[in-house]
């Protein structure tokens, strides 16, 4: 990468009261990039994005947008457009009416507005709904109006706090289109998000967020391969839950249950299809009838399970 970063986060520290929820975290965006930062509820993704965005004096170290300053200086933030979590958009208003009040608060010329309004439509795929009023939109239209409204003064960083939620499976593909296309067209992207395989399919680089601190960050296809080497991801998917016996053999046989759901056993295992049959055979001796077992490269999943079962070595 060549281009200058337009972000770059050194050693930022924050605490609300005397809890330090921020502990050190450096961070650096080239435009063209797009980062997915990951990590589960409270490791501090909100807080870092509202350090970056000079919401708040960081207790330590120092942020820059372009070089300056995003809480001393206020032009600083115009290089910035933030997509909050929660929609920040006037829910009886069209989303052209939003896109040109936001045009206005972001200080654009007048005469420059419809332009960008328009640029903004057509960035987001939402000219088709660009006189709907916001409360009757779609999870995932509302989601790109709200993108619009973060970009429509031509940010060179944008930042997406958690931009799948609420957003239907299908409407998701739309999504990751426009982020893609603001990436071709070189916006840097900075993203939260709790979809792995969301991170995995856009982002250029990933950042595990654990505690405050960064403990991990990369390219997914290499951060996999270095975690995991040839080893692959066996699931094993039972027809129902299983009780305290066969828990007891699925558990000899290295398999832990997969999050959220009783009948879905994982490991991982070098040489993962000649051990799945093995597997198989052994299973359906000891009583146990695989629905279906599976062989997969391992994902962000994986990952994301080793980083934060990891204890706080480092
Ligand atoms: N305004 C606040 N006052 C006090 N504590 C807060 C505030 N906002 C967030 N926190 C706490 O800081 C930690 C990090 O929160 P947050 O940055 O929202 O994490 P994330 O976005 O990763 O879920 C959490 O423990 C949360 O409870
Ligand atoms: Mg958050």
């Amino acid at each position: 990468m060549t281009a200058s970063p337009i972000l770059t986060v050194r050693g930022a520290v924050h605490a609300y009261g005397d809890r330090t929820v921020l502990q050190g975290v450096d961070l650096t965006l080239s435009p063209g990039e797009i980062y997915a930062l990951l990590g589960p509820n409270g490791a501090g993704k909100t807080t870092l994005i509202k350090t970056i965005c000079g919401r708040f004096r960081p207790d330590g170290g120092e942020v820059r947008l372009n070089g300056r300053d995003p809480f001393r200086e206020n032009a600083a933030r115009s290089s910035l457009g933030l997509a909050p979590q929660e929609i920040a958009l006037y829910a009886h208003l069209t989303v052209a009416e939003n896109l040109e009040t936001f045009a206005s608060l972001a200080r654009m010329p007048r005469r420059a507005i419809p332009a960008a309004v328009q640029r903004a439509l057509e960035l987001t795929r939402t000219v088709d709904r660009a006189h709907v009023p916001i409360r009757h939109l779609s999870g995932g239209y509302q989601r790109r109006a709200n993108i619009a409204a973060a970009i429509v003064h031509e940010p060179a960083l944008l930042i997406l706090d958690e931009p799948t939620v609420g957003v239907d499976i299908d409407a998701r593909e739309a999504l990751d289109t426009v982020i893609r296309g603001l990436r071709d067209i070189g916006v840097a992207v900075l993203l939260t998000t709790h979809d792995l395989d969301q991170a995995r399919a856009l982002a250029d680089r990933v950042g595990f967020l654990r505690e405050g601190r960064l403990v991990l960050e990369g390219e997914p296809q290499a951060l996999i391969t270095e975690a995991f080497g040839a080893r692959m991801e066996v699931l094993v998917e039972l027809l129902g839950e299983p009780d305290a016996a066969c828990e007891a053999v699925l558990l000899a046989e290295g398999l832990a249950k997969a999050a959220r759901r009783a009948n879905l056993w994982v490991r991982l295992d070098l040489d993962g299809y000649a051990s799945a049959g093995r597997l198989d055979k052994r299973l359906r001796k000891a009583g146990l009838i695989p629905r279906e077992i599976r062989v997969r490269e391992p994902s962000l999943h994986n990952l994301f399970s080793l980083v934060s079962d990891r204890k706080q070595a480092a």
